[in-house]
């Protein structure tokens, strides 16, 4: 069996989450669904950022203590998670006290090693970014790139990592590792951020004390870059358990935003190699879902609650579109016209529309009992297909290209129907085993896309009398044809995606 083990960025909680981060979370959800599915031991983690000087702001401007924020704003998150039917098996708090003694201890080797040295920095500071600029960098030589405010000014006397000493070590990981960042644009992008030359970064605060303490010299707290990104050590038992961690590390897929790229693939594993761990196995960026051309983001006014959509559109059909319309690595425009543009034609018309006409034929030609299918049938040859080019994809790190798949099963089991017209010929063993092959195929879809739509995949089971669990079903084995026994009462029930109107 192998280890699959997932990661989120870790929120910052100044602010509830978005269409964004529900974006990437459901995206990690289902890899590790999906995985899961394959019978991959998996370890899935999310969790939120608390410290830093955004968050410490956010608190001051509500009138309450940075504790009692994070812990309002911590819940938020989890409970938009649970409300999406996210799986992780982990939710790390960067304030918990296993986070403080793992990134104590990590720091601390790292210090020991020699990689940390003390000294004064003056920079152009993003708060919301929680990172310095060159002034270069800036728009308009003031303005911060993601975010569009003016950066501020700050001078104080700090650690700093010794980042400049790892140039040849992360340039030759980069030559070994060809797929350690992908897609290969985003790892060349830091290749090239790498060979332009690297200065050693100031990692310790002394302006604010919202952080954790520097364990020799505690009138400094670590910079919050530097203590999140040890997040994905602590939750796998680094300094606590070196048995799990030996297991889970570096076996590692961290899925991260574009703007984080130089964070998670220049500096992390410089951090891991300072420390004498590996740096992470794969790095998988990935782009901005836009709103109208621009970063939805908490700091600006085109954020969409997550909460809102699955109200609107439900909870799978959000899902759906999530992983269905943006590649892993390209940006994408978040709409109501895209999402119902997606729900109308690949749910309403595609699968809602199979389910419900299988049902109805099974019903007025085999009285409700699902009959088995056909081994002979055109479809089994697709599916198989189908299967090995879903699994591909999935391995690849590509749900959009499996969904596209699966859905390839589907749109061929239609047109099977629509070539042998079974609701128009007489009850026999000719029908029945068309009917019992659409049935298989209906298994088989809810199978392979139960890492994208779960509660779906459940209901589909349901009804073409299945007690089984589809997200517990091994594959490829569980999807071979011929697992649907037949002799089943099929449920017609309520449309499963009634259409929507265009917005
Ligand atoms: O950067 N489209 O936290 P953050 C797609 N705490 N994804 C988006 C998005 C958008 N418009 N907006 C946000 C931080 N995201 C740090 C991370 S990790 C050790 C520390 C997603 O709250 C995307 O994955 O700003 C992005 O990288 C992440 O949220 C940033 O969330
Ligand atoms: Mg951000």
């Amino acid at each position: 069996m192998s280890r699959f083990y997932v990661t989120t960025p870790i929120y910052y909680v100044n602010d509830a989450p978005h269409v964004g981060h529900a974006y990437a979370t459901v995206n990690a959800d289902a890899m590790a669904r999906w995985h899961r599915l394959v019978g991959d031991d998996v370890f899935f983690l999310t969790g939120t950022d608390e410290h830093g000087q955004k968050v410490a702001r956010a608190a001051e401007e509500n009138g309450v203590t940075p504790q009692e924020w994070t812990d309002r704003l911590s819940a938020h998150f989890a409970e938009a998670w649970a409300a999406l039917d996210i799986s992780n098996d982990d939710f790390i708090r960067t304030t918990e006290p296993r986070h403080y003694q793992a990134v104590q201890q990590f720091l601390q080797v790292i210090y020991d090693n020699g990689y940390i040295t003390k000294d004064v920095y003056r920079g152009l500071y993003c708060v919301s970014c929680e990172q310095y600029y060159a002034e270069e960098e800036l728009e308009g030589g003031t303005r911060c790139p993601v975010h569009r405010r003016p950066v501020e000014l700050l001078e104080e006397e700090n650690y700093f990592f010794r980042l400049s000493a790892f140039e040849d070590r992360l340039v030759a990981w980069y030559e070994s590792e060809p797929g350690a960042v992908a897609p290969e644009s985003k790892r060349n992008e830091a290749l090239s951020f790498i060979k332009g030359g690297l200065r050693d970064i100031s990692i310790t605060r002394t302006s604010i004390d919202w952080g954790v303490p520097v364990p020799w010299d505690p009138g400094h707290v670590f910079y919050v870059w530097y203590d999140a990104l040890v997040n994905y050590l602590t939750a796998i038992g680094y300094g606590r358990d070196d048995e799990r961690f030996a297991a889970w590390w570096p076996a590692v897929h961290h899925l991260i935003g574009k703007e984080i790229i130089r964070f998670h693939c220049v500096w992390w594993p410089a951090m891991c190699m300072a420390a004498g761990i590996d740096p992470p196995a794969h790095v998988q960026v990935h782009g901005w879902l836009l709103v109208g051309g621009e970063k939805m983001s908490k700091s600006s006014l085109n954020k969409i609650a997550p909460d809102d959509l699955v109200a609107t559109y439900g909870v799978d059909p959000l899902r759906y579109h999530l992983l269905r319309d943006t590649p892993l690595g390209a940006d994408g425009d978040f709409s109501a016209e895209g999402i119902t543009a997606r729900y109308n034609a690949d749910l309403a018309n595609n699968l809602g529309n199979l389910t419900a006409r299988v049902a109805a034929v099974v019903a007025s030609k085999c009285g409700g009992v699902g009959p088995a299918p056909d081994p002979d049938s055109r479809l089994a040859a697709v599916a198989a297909d189908v299967v090995v080019e879903t699994m591909t994809a999935w391995n690849r790190f590509q749900p959009h290209l499996g969904l596209e798949a699966t859905w390839r099963l589907i749109r061929e089991t239609n047109a099977e129907l629509e070539a042998t017209e079974p609701w128009k010929a007489e009850p026999g063993p000719a029908v029945d085993a068309v009917l019992g092959s659409a049935l298989e195929a209906l298994r088989i879809v809810a199978v392979l896309a139960s890492p994208a739509m779960p509660s779906t995949s459940r209901e589909i089971h349901r009804r073409i009398g299945l007690d089984d669990d589809p997200t517990a079903t091994r594959v490829p084995d569980g999807v071979a044809w011929g697992g649907y026994p037949g002799g089943l009462p099929v449920e017609k029930g309520s449309p499963l995606f009634p259409r929507l109107q265009a917005p």
